[in-house]
């Protein structure tokens, strides 16, 4: 038997983007393990959103080229790598205000492809794994933001996903949200397996949630490692100079 390449694996090579006049992302290679949490970091407009575009196909390479397991999807619509199992959030959170917790989940299980039944069942599986049970007829809209971060990531799990990548799920929420956060996306990888690529700025946050860390600056990887190894590297640290952010208060 041919050994197949796990489905959770994402391989993306020599990726470009280039928007006039700008080279958003300039030739970036990025490999995702089965099971794995990978975190993407680095300033302000590195590329990694745009990466992570790519990677969900919400925009087209200019060169390069994307494979999940042993199958090429360069160039496919996020709804056809949503049915084999590729799913993100977006980093301004797009959830429906106007149903309830339980229906956004419900919604993204139809999305992606379930039926009613399935996506009902599912549904209230995923409310009672991220504690949100008790919020489930409650409008999405009346949800504090840690537990609207919640959903959305419920949501995005709602088809049942093996790879989901994740665009600063951790942006303004405090400690405590943070934490649970953390605890609901590792819960996702234990339980369900899936490989996470999780883009955030909040280095105390990705310091104890990556096993890896790659970073960009002006579209290109300038290091790549274990979170401590990218912390400390010279070549990271004079990219975050004069950013406003920093790489070092990350102890702990
Ligand atoms: N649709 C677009 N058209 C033109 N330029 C774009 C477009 N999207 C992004 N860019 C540019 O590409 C570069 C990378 O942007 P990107 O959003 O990927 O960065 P980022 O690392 O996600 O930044 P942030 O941390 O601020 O979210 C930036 O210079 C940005 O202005
Ligand atoms: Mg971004």
């Amino acid at each position: 038997m041919v050994a197949k390449t796990d489905e959770r694996t994402l391989e993306a090579s020599g990726i470009r983007v280039q928007f006039e006049g700008v080279k958003a992302v300039d030739g970036v290679d990025l490999h995702l393990g089965a099971g794995e949490i990978l975190g993407l970091i680095g300033p302000n407009g590195a590329g990694k959103t745009t990466l992570v575009n790519v990677l969900s196909g919400f925009q087209a390479p200019t060169e390069g080229s994307v494979t999940m397991g042993d199958q090429p999807v360069t160039g496919w619509s996020p709804q056809r790598l949503a049915r084999h199992g590729l799913v993100r959030t977006f980093q301004a959170v797009r959830l429906f205000g106007r149903l309830t917790v339980l229906e956004n989940v419900e919604a993204g299980g139809v999305a992606g492809g379930l039926s009613l039944r399935k996506a009902r069942r599912r549904a209230a599986e995923l409310l009672e794994q991220f504690g949100l049970t008790d919020r489930a007829d409650l409008d999405a809209a009346s949800l504090p933001l840690g537990e609207e971060r919640l959903l959305g990531v419920a949501r995005a799990m709602a088809s049942g996903p093996q790879i989901l990548l994740l665009d600063e799920p951790a942006a303004g929420l405090n400690e405590t949200e943070g934490d649970e956060l953390l605890a609901a996306l590792t819960a996702i990888r234990d339980r369900h397996g899936c490989s996470l690529l999780v883009i955030e700025h909040d280095m105390r946050f990705m310091m104890r949630l990556c096993e890896r860390m790659q970073v960009l600056d002006a579209g290109r990887t300038i290091s790549i490692g274990t979170p401590e190894h990218v912390r400390t590297d010279p070549a990271v640290l004079t990219a975050y100079l004069g950013t406003g952010r920093e790489v070092r208060d990350a102890e702990g």
